[in-house]
């Protein structure tokens, strides 16, 4: 196994680093227009709070119990009350959708990386609105640009991976969280002060717009699990790597009030905007690409910030890409794979996943895979993907991460794994993940299929 990490410090700063990306910046915004805003927000809190908060403690002890690559800790964990079952299968498909998310997520962020580009050597300072909505178009469709992007973005991964560089990754992480929060805040402030914010501020939390369909519900408790990264056993590897000091469930605190922090602030940056031009909340995946420019473009020193801004964000993006590769190469290391030679197969793998993102943006958005079926008409391929992922597999892997945890692990180990004290926090915390999670997920997952 590898180094453990150097400090609680550092520990926290990975995780929340695998944690915070795409998912908070870019995913939040779009899916929360795209939902409606209050009421989606309103469920985000809750499913963060009560399913995903407690899955995830779940998922990091199991890695910190097993102490190996998912599968391998799956298996080795000891399993007291309910006997071996099929706890091992869940760690190889989650390492199947690390590879699925990954193929969407180096899309994404090869966009961001390419704005950086062109806030660096174009500039958006000049632009008209019409021009900064036709760039996203403009990615999206130049099939060419948007390869080179995520084959540069996977090629950045796989380079760290394969050089295995934790204190690397340590250090960006000690100061991306920091300057990411410094810098949101400060373009939330601006945004608000030249969009409007009194529109943003009743979208997202207003009960005027307050709606709830079964759509928007499901969205909601999909992304809490997507922006936590809960479910494929991605986290699974820093529990394993986390020191033995660590008081897991204040960790777990910590991390989700970063995330959650990221995602509102990254709301109160687009929203304004939204409200203030022609985009419309529901636009979609591209809703901070059409809008941050039109910022960026006012700002002064706008180009800077810009190029400043889409580099951080590429960099949150690779922490957290570099969280779905990692628990992949691990295992293919411990089945004798050089660990450069895991990364290439992944990445090469990801790569040619990729085109169902790239053709969906581009081609093919309007192809329908799942036609036949009422809920999944109009979904694209690229739909089809993050919803299925997000919606259906990361509940459903958080379900069986706190069942194993909640019924299988025996109550004294668990207090250990967590390093607590008996009490009652460990108590109403037992009692959550025993009953409370995994039932009101079951009744979630057992709601879709009636
Ligand atoms: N939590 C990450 C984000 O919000 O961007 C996305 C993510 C990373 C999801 C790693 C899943 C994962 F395994
Ligand atoms: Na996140």
């Amino acid at each position: 196994m590898q180094t453990q990490f150097t400090s609680r410090f550092a520990f926290l700063m990975v995780t929340a680093g695998a944690a915070v990306g795409l998912g908070n910046i870019w995913a939040f915004p779009f899916v929360a227009g795209q939902s409606g805003g209050s009421g989606f927000i309103a469920i985000y809190l809750v499913a963060l709070l009560v399913l995903a908060a407690p899955a995830m403690i779940c998922e990091l002890v199991l890695g910190r119990m097993g102490q190996a690559s998912p599968p391998t800790a799956l298996a080795r964990v000891k399993v007291e009350n309910t006997g071996k079952g099929p706890w091992s299968l869940f760690g190889w498909s989650g390492l199947a959708v690390n590879i699925l998310v990954l193929s969407f997520y180096a899309v994404i962020a090869g966009q961001a990386a390419y704005f950086g580009y062109y806030a660096f050597s174009e500039g958006f300072s000049s632009m008209q609105p019409s021009a900064i909505s036709a760039l996203d178009n403009g990615f999206k469709i130049n099939m060419n640009l948007s390869m080179l992007w995520t084959i540069l973005f996977l090629g950045a991964t796989l380079t760290i991976v394969s050089l295995n560089i934790t204190k690397g990754i340590e250090n960006a992480g000690r100061y991306l969280m920091p300057s990411l929060f410094v810098l949101l805040i400060g373009l939330a402030l601006y945004s608000m002060s030249i969009g409007n914010a009194k529109a943003a501020l009743n979208f997202l939390f207003g009960m005027d717009s307050f709606s709830l369909t079964t759509g928007v519900f499901m969205a909601a408790v999909g992304q809490a699990f997507f922006t936590l990264s809960v479910g494929i056993c991605s986290l699974m590897m820093y529990g394993a790597y986390m020191g033995k000091d660590i008081h897991l469930p204040k960790a777990v605190s910590w991390i989700v009030l970063m995330d959650l922090m990221v995602a509102i602030i990254a709301g109160l940056v687009i929203f304004p905007l939204v409200f203030a031009s022609d985009v419309t909340p529901d636009a979609g995946p591209g809703l901070i690409f059409m809008t941050l420019p039109l910022l960026f473009a006012k700002l002064p020193a706008g180009d800077a910030v810009a190029t400043f801004f889409f580099l951080m964000l590429t960099v949150a993006a690779l922490t957290s890409s570099i969280s779905m590769m990692a628990p992949v190469v691990a295992r293919l290391e411990e089945a004798g794979l050089r660990r450069i030679t895991g990364a290439f197969i992944v990445a090469g793998i990801a790569f040619v996943l990729s085109f169902m993102t790239i053709l969906s943006f581009g081609p093919m958005y309007d192809y329908y895979p799942l036609e036949m079926f009422e809920a999944t008409a109009e979904l694209n391929m690229f739909e089809l993907l993050r919803e299925g992922i997000n919606n259906i597999y990361l509940p459903l892997g958080g379900l069986a991460f706190t069942l194993l945890v909640g019924w299988g692990v025996r109550k004294e180990n668990l207090r250990r794994g967590f390093n607590i004290e008996e009490g009652p926090l460990f108590s109403i915390l037992h009692w959550i993940i025993k009953y409370l999670t995994p039932f009101l997920l079951l009744v979630m997952i057992a709601g879709i299929w009636l």
